[in-house]
C-alpha cells in the first residue's frame, strides 16, 4: 500500500530504456511449466505481477531463481496441480497457468477468476475452446475440476480475438495429439512474443500475428533460453507524459511495428517522432497539444484498450474536443471522474468518453482504481500545477517497475511513500 507524492510542472524528458512486457512476461512464465528441463528468461521486469506468478510457480513445485531480471526456471520437479483462490483472487492472469498445467497432468483444479475493476473479465471462451480439445471441466464451489485422458487438436473458432483465451488454447494445443487451428486469433504483440518462447522449447507453431494459427502437438518440449521484449505500454505510457509535460524524450528497445495506433494518434496531437536507430524512438511534443478527432480501441492492431487511460490524461490538456470509444472493457473509464478533481473537463456516457481540453490541470488528492488508471493519473499529476496525491500505488506497482524512480529520472518531482499496515505501524510505535 503506498502513495505518491507528485509535484507538477516539469518536463518530462531525457533517455529511458524500457523495459520486459508485463503482457509478454506472464503468459511466457505460464509456458514454463510445460518445459521438462531448464528455461531461462532474460529481460524480466521486476513488477508485482511477474514476482507474484514466480511464487505460483515455486508454490505448484517448479525450482525458480531470480538474479536481476534473470530466471531460471526448473519445471521437471512440478508436483501440485491445483492454482487456489487466494492466488487467482490476486491476479487473474494466472487462469493461464490451466492451459500448461493440463499439458503436464490429467487433472488440474484452479479457482475461478473473479472480475476486476475494468470489468467482469469472464473465461467463457477459454473453458468451451478446451472443451472442444477433450477437457472434461466441472464446476464446483467456485473451483475448475479440470480432466483429460488426452488432449485432442481442434479448430477453435474465437468469436472474439480475445489475447488470454489465445495464449491458454496456444499452451493448450502445444502438446495436443494433432493439430490445432486457432481462428479470429488475437494478433497482439504478446501472442507472437509466446508463440516464438514455445517454438524455441520445441513447439511447432504457426501464423502468429495473423488471425489464423496452427499448432501441431509435440510429445515432450524442452528447457530454451528467451529475452522478454519491451513493453509497447510502459513505452506509450512514458510518450504521453513527456508529450504532457512538453518535454523531449528517446525510448529505446521499443519495437516499431508494434507502436503504429499509439504514435499516429500522437502525431495528430502535433507530436513528432524519428526512429533514430532500430529500436530508438524521438519524440518533440508541440508547444500546444491539439485534438478533435474520435479514438476507439479494439484488438491488435487497433489503438490498444491499455493506453486509453492514459491517452485521456494527454486529451485532458489538448486544445480541441475529443471522443474516446473504450469498445474492450465495460469499465474502463475509472481515470474520468479522478481527472476531473483536477480540473479536467471529461464526460462519460456508456461506452463513449467525451474530453474537452483544458488550459491547465490542478493538483488534487486522487486514486488508482486499477493498473492504467493509476499510471494515468501520474501523468496527468506531472503536468499538473501544484502537489497532487494519488493513492493505490500497489495497483501501479503491477504493471510498472519503480515508476516513480523512472520519472525521476526523467526530471519529474516525485516520491513514494509507503502506508504500513495499521497493526505494523503499531508495533513499530511500540518499539520506538
Ligand atoms: C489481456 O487481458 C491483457 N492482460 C490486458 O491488459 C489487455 O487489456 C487485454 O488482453 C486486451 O488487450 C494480460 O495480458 C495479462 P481479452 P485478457 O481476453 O486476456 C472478453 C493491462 O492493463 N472475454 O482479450 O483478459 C473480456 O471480458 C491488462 O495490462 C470474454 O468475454 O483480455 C474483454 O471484454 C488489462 N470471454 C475482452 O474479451 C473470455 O473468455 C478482451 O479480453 C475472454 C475474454
Amino acid at each position: 500500500m503506498g502513495t505518491y507524492i507528485v509535484q507538477g510542472g516539469r518536463r518530462i524528458e531525457g533517455e529511458f530504456q524500457v523495459r520486459g512486457g508485463k503482457n509478454s512476461a506472464l503468459p511466457i512464465l505460464s509456458a514454463c511449466i510445460l518445459a521438462e528441463d531448464e528455461v531461462v528468461l532474460e529481460n524480466l521486469p521486476l513488477i508485482r505481477d511477474v514476482l507474484q506468478t514466480l511464487d505460483i510457480l515455486r508454490e505448484l513445485g517448479c525450482k525458480v531463481t531470480l538474479t536481476g531480471r534473470t530466471a531460471v526456471i526448473d519445471s521437471s520437479f512440478l508436483q501440485k496441480t491445483e492454482v487456489g483462490n487466494e492466488t487467482v483472487r490476486k491476479m487473474r492472469s494466472s487462469i493461464l497457468f490451466l492451459g500448461a498445467l493440463l499439458g503436464r497432468a490429467k487433472q488440474v483444479k484452479i479457482s475461478y477468476p473473479g472480475g476486476c475493476a475494468i470489468g467482469s473479465r469472464p473465461i467463457d471462451l477459454h473453458l468451451a475452446s478446451f472443451q472442444r480439445m477433450g477437457v472434461e471441466i466441472q464446476e464446483e464451489n467456485c473451483v475448475l475440476d479440470c480432466k483429460r485422458e488426452k488432449i485432442a487438436g481442434a479448430v477453435i473458432q474465437l468469436p472474439f480475438p480475445s489475447v488470454g483465451a489465445t495464449e491458454n488454447v496456444m499452451l493448450l494445443a502445444a502438446k495436443a495429439e494433432g493439430v490445432t487451428m486457432i481462428r479470429n486469433a488475437a494478433r497482439e504483440p504478446e501472442i507472437v512474443a509466446l508463440a516464438r518462447f514455445l517454438r524455441a522449447m520445441g513447439a511447432e507453431i504457426y501464423g502468429e500475428g495473423t488471425g489464423s494459427i496452427l499448432v501441431e502437438g509435440v510429445s515432450r518440449l524442452h528447457g530454451a533460453y528467451y529475452s522478454i521484449p519491451a513493453d509497447r505500454i510502459e513505452g506509450g505510457t512514458f510518450l504521453c507524459a513527456a508529450a504532457m509535460t512538453g518535454g523531449e524524450l528517446f525510448l529505446r528497445g521499443l519495437e516499431r511495428e508494434q507502436m503504429g495506433a499509439v504514435l499516429e494518434v500522437l502525431r495528430t496531437c502535433g507530436c513528432r517522432f524519428l526512429w533514430e536507430e532500430s529500436d530508438l524512438l524521438w519524440m518533440k511534443p508541440p508547444k500546444e497539444l491539439k485534438s478533435d478527432f474520435t479514438i476507439v480501441t479494439g484488438p491488435f492492431p487497433a489503438f490498444p484498450t491499455d493506453m486509453q487511460p492514459l491517452m485521456m490524461s494527454l486529451l485532458t490538456l489538448a486544445k480541441g474536443n475529443c471522443m474516446i470509444s473504450e469498445t474492450v472493457f465495460e469499465a474502463r473509464f475509472s481515470q474520468g471522474a479522478e481527472l476531473c478533481r483536477m480540473g479536467a473537463d471529461i464526460r462519460i456516457s456508456g461506452e463513449n468518453a467525451y474530453i474537452c481540453g483544458v488550459k491547465s490541470l490542478h493538483g488534487a488528492e486522487v486514486f488508482a482504481h486499477d493498473l492504467r488508471c493509476g499510471a494515468a493519473l501520474l501523468c496527468a499529476a506531472l503536468a499538473a500545477e501544484g502537489e497532487s496525491i494519488i493513492h493505490g500505488s500497489e495497483y501501479v506497482e503491477r504493471g510498472y517497475e519503480k515508476i516513480e524512480d523512472a520519472f525521476s529520472f526523467l526530471g519529474g518531482n516525485i516520491r513514494l511513500r509507503e502506508e504500513r499496515k495499521p497493526y505494523v505501524q503499531k508495533e513499530i510505535e511500540k518499539n520506538e
